[in-house]
């Protein structure tokens, strides 16, 4: 024992050293296994890859397959061919990719599809048809458009606006409507069309 102490202090290195050295070893790999554990966990909570999922839209079930990141938009556009509203930008600032969510005015293309299960989800495909909804028609009554491309979210947007605020007036309708935008400067004609529907009954 007496040449072992000796060993030990020669080296630097003693067995009370070591045990020390192991207990902390043996809570390092406790703690690992318990990370493992837990990332094993979360990685199989995680949704990879396409998965089927069913969406309420236009008041209708329809089934659609997704991955995790596919938005909103991308699932109207491409898998169920509603084309209303459109992929003009990517932080939501044209407006042009509005629907609505549980009755809200939101952009489709910062939705993930997944996170829409469960909700209802409305695309202007909904206000036009063989009897379209009075918006649109006010569309064409003022010539709020040019080329077109804003319109459908713009639609959408008078529509949720006028749901929300009936008997706007001219200021709160121009406020309102402020999230859309129109490259063709056709503002004045939308907003005379929107004013139009809050004097004469939307
Ligand atoms: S009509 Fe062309 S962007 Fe609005």
């Amino acid at each position: 024992m007496a040449t072992s102490r000796s060993s030990d202090s020669r080296s630097g290195f003693n067995r009370r050293d070591f045990l020390r050295g192991s207990g902390a070893a043996a809570v390092v790999t406790a703690l690992q296994t318990e990370l493992d554990a837990q990332q094993q966990a979360a990685d199989s909570a995680i949704v990879s890859g396409p998965t089927k999922i069913q969406l309420n839209v236009n008041g209708q079930t329809r089934e659609v397959v997704v991955e995790p990141r596919t938005t909103l938009l991308e699932a109207l556009r491409y898998q169920l061919d509603l084309t209303g509203a459109k992929p003009v930008c990517n932080d939501g600032s044209s407006g042009a990719a509005t629907v609505l969510v549980d009755g809200k005015p939101l952009q489709a293309n910062l939705l993930l599809a997944v996170a829409c299960v469960g909700k209802t989800v409305r695309t202007v495909e909904s206000l036009g048809g063989d009897t379209p909804d009075v918006v649109p028609l006010a569309f064409v009554e003022h010539d709020a458009e040019q080329c077109g491309f804003c319109t459908p979210g713009f639609v959408v947007a008078v529509r949720a606006f006028l749901d929300k605020n009936p008997q706007a007036t001219d200021a709160e309708i121009r406020a309102g409507l402020n999230g859309n935008l129109c490259r063709c400067g056709t503002y004045a004609n939308i907003i005379q069309a929107a004013i139009a529907l809050a004097k004469g009954g939307n």
